[in-house]
């Protein structure tokens, strides 16, 4: 059975934080990325020491990456291109007691951060804009971050159904057309798993449907394969 493609141009941002429906018939009441805390990938580059300065969290959603990294002291900003998301981050910021400035913003643009940010965070953001889009993000990332400032990215990756989940999942190949130029050094580029929230019981029988048995872990949420990308802006 063929899988149904999810198409890019039709992905409303701002309906998913609504209950939106996910495939026809099967609306979720967070969306699936909504895990409540931040993702375990994230955690472990600030472990290592990978975070430095003012950072920008693209496409940060509903802001437990973001208020994780404030609550260990960097001066952070996320912002997303869904109010809702925003919203949701104000509120948790403020229950938190955590100083985070959340803004609506369009990751293809990015005006006013003008080479101001030492680190952006961007998790699971690249894959849902479509191919022009991605290249005006990254003109937009060589606009901002600081001359040595660094870029941490995970996207979906094309493997076996990721049609399911990912808008438009993203080879090593498209990430090295994207960053292999005059502005950006690859130091790492490998394979890792997000953490995505539990499936609803819908969700699991439509995967299953098309042969899907995605890895879960002991919280039960879904553990899908990534691209993790790690750049240093070079020098002008
Ligand atoms: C898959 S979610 C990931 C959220 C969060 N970074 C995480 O890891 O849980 C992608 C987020 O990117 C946002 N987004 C999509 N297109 C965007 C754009 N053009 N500019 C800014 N944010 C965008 C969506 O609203 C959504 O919150």
């Amino acid at each position: 059975m063929n899988s149904p493609r999810i198409d890019p141009a039709a992905v409303d941002y701002e309906k998913l934080y609504s209950g939106a429906e996910v495939f026809p018939g099967v609306a979720v009441q967070r969306p699936p990325w909504d895990i409540g805390r931040p993702q375990s990938l994230l955690v472990a580059f600030e472990r290592a020491g990978r975070i430095t300065g003012t950072v920008l969290d693209i496409g940060c959603g509903p802001g437990d990456t973001a208020i994780h990294l404030a609550r260990c002291g960097y001066r952070v900003t996320g912002v997303d291109i869904a109010p809702t998301a925003i919203a949701h981050a104000r509120e948790r910021a403020d229950k938190c007691g955590v100083r985070v400035r959340f803004e609506v913003a369009d990751a293809v643009h990015l005006d006013g951060f003008d080479g101001g940010v030492d680190t952006v965070v961007s998790s699971a953001l690249l894959h849902c804009l479509d191919p022009e889009q991605r290249r005006a993000h990254v003109a937009a990332l060589s606009r901002i971050v600081a001359p040595e400032g660094r870029l941490i990215q995970f996207c979906f990756t094309p493997a076996d159904h990721a049609e399911l989940y990912a808008p438009s999942p993203i080879s090593e190949a498209e990430i090295h057309r994207l960053f292999d130029g005059p502005d950006w050094t690859i130091t790492t580029l490998r394979t890792d798993r997000l953490e995505v929230a539990a499936p609803p019981e819908q969700m699991s029988k439509r995967f299953a449907e098309y042969g899907f048995h995605p890895e879960l872990d002991e919280r039960g949420s879904m553990l899908l394969p990534v691209l993790v990308l790690e750049a240093h802006r070079r020098k002008a």
